[in-house]
Formats: C-alpha cells, structure tokens, sequence
C-alpha cells in the first residue's frame, strides 16, 4: 500500500513538474531576468520610461550570474535618453526588446543632439529583437534640421566586445541609425533597418575603430549609406544582405580633413543593391592620408543602380584637385556582379594622381536599365587587372603593380604644380566653409 502510494506520488510528480516548469518559465519573473514594468515603466508610450529602464539595467548589470533585460511586447516605452553603461559584473548579458521604443519629439529633446540611445562598454552582451522595433520618428528632424545641425544617431554601440544582434528593427532614425565604434567583435544577423530613400543621412550602420564585425541576413533600406566603413576598422564583413533604397555599401569618406586613416580587410558577399544611388563605393578626401585595402566585393546582384562600381578619391570636391597625399587604394577586387545600371558609368574609378593599385575586376555583368542603351566605364589612374567585364574596362593600366617609389613621384620633385590646394591662397589649412558640412555629405 505505502509502496503504491510512493509510486503514485512520483506518477503524479512526473507530470506535474514539467508542466510546472514550462508554467516557470514563461513566467516573465523568472531567474535572471529583469523586466523594466517592474521597475515602474509605463509602456504607454506618453510617460518617460528612461529612468526605469535604467534601474532594470543596474540590476541586470551588477547580477552575478548571466542576466536579461526584458522591455516586454505589446507595449511602447518613451525614451528621452538612454545612456547604459558597462562593464557588467555578469559574464554575459542580454537585452530582449520585445516592445516598441520611440523618442521624444524633437522640441522635447533631451540628449545631447548626437545620439539617442548608447550602449557602452557592455561585453558579451546579446541583444534579441524579435517582435521589438525602435522608431526614431525622425521626421521633423529631416525637415527642419538639416545643414549645420546635427541630427542624433539612434543607437550607438561602443566598446562593447563580442557582442551578438539579432532580428533588430529599427526605422525613420534622425540621423544614422546604428553607430558601432572601438567594439572587437560583433555579429549582426536579421536586422531590419528602413528609412525613405530622402531622409538625409539616415546611414543604417556606421562602423569606425572596430574590429571582426558581421553583418549578414539582413535587409537595409534608408536615404544614405546602407553601411558605411569608417577610419580603423579591420575584418569587416557584409554577407547576404539587401541593400536599397539608399547609397549602397561605402568604405568612408577616409582621410577628410588632412587625417590619416585606414580601412583594411573588407569582404562584401552575396549582396544586392536595388535602387541604390551607389553600389560597391570607396571614397576618399584629396590630402588626407592612410590606406584602404584587401577589400572584396564578391557576388553582386544590382538592380537599377546609378554608380555600381565607384572610387571617388575627390570626395567632398566637384572638380578633380591635386594634391601630393591621398588616402591610398589597393588590393580591391570586384567580382561576380551582375545586373542592370542607370547612370552612364556603371563602372567608375576615379583615382588621385598618385594611383590606386591591385585593383581587379572578375566576371563583371552590368546592362543598362533602359533597352539598347551601352553602358560605359570610366577609369583614371588605375592600375590593375581586368577579365570579362561588361562594360568592356580599357581604361585600367595593366602595370605597374606597386606604388611608385617615393623618387619617382611627380609630386615629390619640386615642380610648382604641387601646391596641394591652388585654390587656397596662403594657408595649407581650408577654412571649414570649403569643406561642405558633415550634414550635406552624399
Ligand atoms: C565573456 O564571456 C567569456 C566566455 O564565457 C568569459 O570568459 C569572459 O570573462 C566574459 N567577459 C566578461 C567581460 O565578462
Ligand atoms: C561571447 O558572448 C557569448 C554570450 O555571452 C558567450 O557565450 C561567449 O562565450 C563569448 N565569447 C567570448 C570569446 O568571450
Ligand atoms: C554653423 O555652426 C557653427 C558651430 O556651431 C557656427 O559657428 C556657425 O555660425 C554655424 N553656421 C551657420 C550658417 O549657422
Ligand atoms: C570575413 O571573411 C573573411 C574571408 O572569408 C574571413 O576570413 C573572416 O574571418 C570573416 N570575418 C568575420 C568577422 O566574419
Ligand atoms: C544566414 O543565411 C544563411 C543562408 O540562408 C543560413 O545558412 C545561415 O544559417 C543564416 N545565419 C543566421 C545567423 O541566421
Ligand atoms: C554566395 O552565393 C553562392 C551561390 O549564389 C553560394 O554558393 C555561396 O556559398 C554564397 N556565399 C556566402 C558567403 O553566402
Ligand atoms: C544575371 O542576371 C540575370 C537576370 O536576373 C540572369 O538571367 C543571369 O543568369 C545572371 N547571370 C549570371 C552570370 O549570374
Ligand atoms: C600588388 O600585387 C603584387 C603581386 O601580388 C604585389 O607584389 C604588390 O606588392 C602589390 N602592390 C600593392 C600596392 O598592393
Ligand atoms: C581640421 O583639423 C584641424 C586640426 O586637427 C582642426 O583644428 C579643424 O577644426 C578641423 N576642421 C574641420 C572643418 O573639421
């Protein structure tokens, strides 16, 4: 009898606890998770939530075992500025954005104007966005705040090493929309960044001083740069994404200002540009210094491009100028596009006079959009390799393969052509109405 008992109770017990546990752990209060209506956030969309998404954030940060930040679904969270800072006790932290996130209107804002929401120095950190978006309403701004005034970037990662994104959407961000800086490491998938193609400026990712960063599965669609690749970056990889409306995928601008700068290490893979003012772009100021180099892009579907296949080492500046530094060009490679162009140069490179070098175009397919019309190439100062490519490249010299020597430089001799800026009457320096604003950039 007690025998039978003891076999019904773990009969009993058997099925209860995994229901029990399922029970747990759709619990929004279970372990380790820290959801911010318990910390007094609204949800409601109209009052502050700010403050109580900071203190969840405290608790997620200082737990001692890995922790989660949930910002629940079905509900709106106003954000006046959000500043989360690591580095976190706990060795790997999340965020689950379920929820919508939306800012103040422009009149009610509080942040500094360059940036919305930062997430800095956060290690390890995962950030899921499935069922979540963060709208940045950036409308107003677009409209009334355009040159000489800054519009903030909506989510700004920095220093935070290996970190993990996944199915992120975000929208109508004033200004960029994900601003990744000094971070080792980042794996975006499933992101989901859209924008009209005129907002101004609204780049979907903006990369600078990082290192082994992935950006793959994702669709981006804005009024600028799909990604744009920054001053210090290294191993940085864009992997089937779709690309467009927008700029396509850029590598600056490098070296404004006079700066040294460098890129190196860039693949761009199985990717497409669909309506893109640009596809596969460099560009490059006249007088900055520094390299870009090792850069593929691989496997390129374009639909109704205007600039496919672009350097442009006289960014910023109409007309080609001559300067003896350049940020310097090589190891570029093109190969596998194919698809329709509706400028008049699907392919144009335009390099310094100093050259850009080891640049070479492999299987290249590109027709105009509109029937029976040729499409052309334009080279300058190109030297490099070139194999079955439509449009046909003459233009590119097949040698040398190397910069010239320092001795060999026209510039270097003491010719009076090689006054950097002719156009600047005494001073190296421009005065900074030469340089267009950081707002009007392309
Ligand atoms: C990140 O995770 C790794 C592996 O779990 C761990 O060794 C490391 O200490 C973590 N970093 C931090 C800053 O917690
Ligand atoms: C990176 O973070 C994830 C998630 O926290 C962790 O599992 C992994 O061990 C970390 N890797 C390293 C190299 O720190
Ligand atoms: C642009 O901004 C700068 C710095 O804030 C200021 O000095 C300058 O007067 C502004 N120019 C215009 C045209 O508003
Ligand atoms: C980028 O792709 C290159 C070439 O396939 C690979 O060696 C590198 O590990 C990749 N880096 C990242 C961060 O995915
Ligand atoms: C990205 O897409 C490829 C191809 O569909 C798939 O094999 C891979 O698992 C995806 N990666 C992620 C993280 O979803
Ligand atoms: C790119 O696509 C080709 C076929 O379209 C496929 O064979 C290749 O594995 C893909 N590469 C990546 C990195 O997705
Ligand atoms: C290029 O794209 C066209 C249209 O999508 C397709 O028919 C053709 O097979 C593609 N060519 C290559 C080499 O991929
Ligand atoms: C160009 O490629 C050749 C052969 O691989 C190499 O010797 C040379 O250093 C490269 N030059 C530049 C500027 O990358
Ligand atoms: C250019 O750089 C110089 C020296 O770093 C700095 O003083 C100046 O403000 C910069 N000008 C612009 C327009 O950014």
């Amino acid at each position: 009898m007690q025998r039978l008992i003891i076999i019904t109770c773990i009969l009993i017990l058997g099925f209860v606890s995994p229901i029990l546990c399922r029970f747990i752990n759709d619990d929004p209060t279970k372990m380790g998770h820290f959801n911010v209506i318990d910390y007094g956030a609204h949800g409601d969309g109209t009052n502050d939530d700010s403050n109580a998404i900071l203190s969840a954030w405290k608790d997620v940060c200082g737990a001692e075992e890995p922790a989660t930040l949930v910002i629940p679904r079905r509900k709106i969270f106003l954000v006046t500025v959000l500043k989360i800072n690591g580095p976190c006790k706990t060795p790997s932290v999340s965020i689950k954005l379920a929820g919508k996130i939306v800012p103040p209107s422009k009149d009610g804002w509080v942040s500094d104007r360059s940036s919305w929401i930062v997430i800095s120095d956060v290690n390890n950190l995962t950030i899921d966005g499935r069922g979540g978006l963060i709208d940045g309403k950036g409308s107003t701004w677009w409209d009334t705040c355009n040159k000489n005034c800054s519009r903030p970037t909506a989510l700004r990662l920095r220093g935070c090493n290996n970190l993990t994104v996944n199915f992120l959407r975000m929208s109508n961000s004033p200004g960029a929309h994900i601003s990744v800086n000094g971070c080792n490491g980042a794996i975006f998938s499933h992101m989901n960044i859209k924008a009209p193609p005129h907002s101004p400026n609204t780049d979907g990712f903006d990369i600078a001083g990082s290192q082994n960063i992935l950006i793959q599965n994702s669709t981006i669609g804005t009024g600028d740069d799909c990604i744009a690749i920054n001053g210090g970056s290294s191993n940085i990889n864009a992997t089937r994404l779709a690309c467009g409306p927008g700029h396509g995928i850029s590598i600056g601008s490098l070296g404004r200002n006079y700066s040294r700068e460098i890129v190196e290490d860039v693949y761009v893979r199985n990717c497409s540009f669909t309506r893109t003012t640009n596809g596969a772009r460099i560009k490059t100021w006249p007088g900055g210094s520094g390299y870009a180099r090792r850069i593929v892009f691989d496997q390129i579907i374009l639909r109704e491009v205007e600039n496919a296949i672009i350097i442009d080492q006289y960014y910023g500046f109409k007309t080609p100028i001559h300067t003896d530094e350049a940020v310097m060009v090589s190891e570029v490679t093109y190969r596998g596009f194919n698809g329709t162009s509706v400028g008049d140069d699907a392919i144009n490179l335009k390099c310094s006079t100093l050259g850009c070098f080891n640049i070479t175009l492999d299987d290249i397919h590109i027709i105009s959009s509109q029937a029976n019309k040729p499409t052309h190439a334009f080279c300058e100062n190109v030297h490099g390799t070139f194999e079955d490519t439509l449009p046909k490249v003459s233009c590119i010299s097949q040698s040398p393969s190397s910069f010239p020597s320092p001795s060999l430089s026209p510039f270097l001799s003491s010719s009076p052509l090689s006054l950097p800026f002719p156009f600047l009457s005494s001073s190296l320096s421009p005065s900074p109405s030469l340089l267009p604003s950081p707002y009007e950039g392309a």
